[in-house]
């Protein structure tokens, strides 16, 4: 059985648990999505932690979807191990896919200033991806796509053991949170994966065509730096 669906029965019987009691009037222990995260995280035996280095070598070439026929480079991730910061967007560009780097076209840019705008510096942040490979004519990346690559991801965010992980955009939020749900109501909220504190933001390149939206996206970020100093409630 793999790690996820192991996490996938916890949490159902975590819930099942919790109705019963509800139902016999024995009151609620825990309750909120984020505090069965926690206590599945507590739960669950913890694989072992891989270097990004050792997670790297094992993908070697991978042809393990379809998006491997297309790309020049894998694009693996950027930033420092550990790092507190992690953000995940949807998958390379044109440009990434030339560098074999995260976020260095024209989103990459935007991205650096806003880091730089709430106190934080791109060094200082693990930057990644939910697919390696750039998608052709850069659609979204389709689900097996993602689920394709899922266990390198979550293998990188052992490595990272970030405090804190912020997602860019609607793909990247949508496959690490498991839902369908719109951008508009996940995004500025705290939700979990993998035990860590995790808040969707919107993605620089929408940005870029939506200028309007940015404050939104400023207030996301400053709620990352706040966490940071433990100056934000997380659920
Ligand atoms: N958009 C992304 O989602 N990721 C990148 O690396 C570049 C652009």
């Amino acid at each position: 059985m793999t790690s996820m669906s192991r996490r996938a029965r916890l949490l159902a019987a975590l819930r099942a648990n919790l109705a019963c009691r509800g139902r016999l009037g024995l009151g609620r222990v825990v309750g909120t999505p984020a505090e069965l995260e926690r206590l599945a995280a507590a739960l669950l035996p913890r694989p072992p932690r891989e270097s990004l280095e050792s997670i790297r070598r094992r993908m070697g070439q991978c042809e393990r979807c379809p998006l491997a026929a297309d790309r020049r480079h894998i694009v693996f991730g950027q930033g420092p191990e550990p790092a507190a910061i992690m953000l995940i967007g949807e998958a390379p560009g044109a440009e990434e896919d030339r560098q074999g780097l995260p976020f260095v076209g024209p989103a990459g840019k935007l991205l650096n200033r806003m880091l730089a705008a709430v106190g934080l510096r791109r060094e200082e942040v693990y930057i990644t991806n939910i697919v390696k490979c750039r998608p052709p004519g850069n659609r979204d990346p389709r689900p097996e796509e993602a689920a394709a690559c899922r266990p390198f991801l979550e293998a990188q965010i052992r490595a990272v053991a970030p405090r804190v992980i912020c997602t860019l955009g609607r793909p990247a939020a949508q496959a690490l949170l498991g839902t369908k749900a719109p951008i508009s109501t996940l995004r500025g909220r705290w939700h979990r994966v993998l035990g860590v504190p995790l808040l969707p933001t919107f993605h620089p390149a929408f940005l870029l065509r939506s200028p309007e939206r940015k404050r939104e996206a400023y207030q996301d970020l400053k709620a990352v730096a706040r966490a940071l100093e433990g100056k934000e409630r997380l659920d």
